[in-house]
C-alpha cells in the first residue's frame, strides 16, 4: 500500500518525475537483480539488503548522493533518465516506508551530474552514511 502511495506521490509531485514502473522493473531485472536479487535482499556479507538501506540513507548527510554515486548505479549502462527512474522505482518498490516524507524524486540532471563522480572509496563512503542512520556494515 505504502509503495503505491509513494508512486502516486512521485507522479503528482511538483518536480514531477514520471516513473514508468514496467520499464524500471525490467531495467532492474536486467542490470541489477543478479546481485541485488528480485526482492532486493542481496547476499549477506557481500551485497547489501537494499530494503533496509536505501530509504534510510536518504536521511543521512551525503546519503542521497551515495545512492547515485555507488558503482552499481553510477557506472551502469542506463542513461541518466532511466537511472533516475530506476532509483525512484527502487525506493518505492523496496523501502517506501523508510523514504522521508520530504523526499523529492531524483531527476535526470541531478543523476547525470552525480554519476560523473563515481565513488572510489565505496566502503568508506558507505560506512559514513550508514553509521548516521544505524544501517549495519556489509563488509
Ligand atoms: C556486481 C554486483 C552488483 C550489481 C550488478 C549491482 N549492484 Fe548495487 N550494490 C552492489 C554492492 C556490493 C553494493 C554495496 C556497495 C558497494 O560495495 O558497491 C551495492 C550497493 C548499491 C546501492 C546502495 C545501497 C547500499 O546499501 O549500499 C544502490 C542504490 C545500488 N547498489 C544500486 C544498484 C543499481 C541501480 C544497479 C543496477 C543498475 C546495481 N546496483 C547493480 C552490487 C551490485
Amino acid at each position: 500500500m505504502a509503495r503505491w502511495l509513494f508512486l502516486a506521490a512521485l507522479l503528482i509531485h511538483p518536480a514531477a518525475f514520471a516513473v514508468d514502473a514496467v520499464r524500471a522493473r525490467s531495467n532492474y531485472m536486467v542490470n541489477c537483480q543478479g546481485c541485488h536479487l528480485p526482492d532486493g535482499s542481496g547476499y549477506p556479507g557481500k551485497v547489501p539488503d537494499i530494503r533496509h538501506s536505501m530509504g534510510r540513507f536518504l536521511a543521512a548527510d551525503g546519503g542521497r548522493e551515495f545512492l547515485v554515486r555507488v558503482p552499481g548505479a553510477a557506472i551502469s549502462v542506463l542513461d541518466d533518465e532511466r537511472l533516475a527512474e530506476l532509483l525512484n522505482w527502487m525506493l518505492a518498490e523496496f523501502c517506501a516506508t523508510d523514504v522521508p516524507s520530504d523526499f523529492v524524486a531524483y531527476g535526470t540532471t541531478e543523476v547525470g551530474l552525480l554519476r560523473l563522480r563515481p565513488l572510489i572509496d565505496v566502503q568508506g563512503a558507505r560506512s559514513a552514511v550508514a553509521a548516521q542512520v544505524g544501517v549495519p556494515a556489509i563488509y
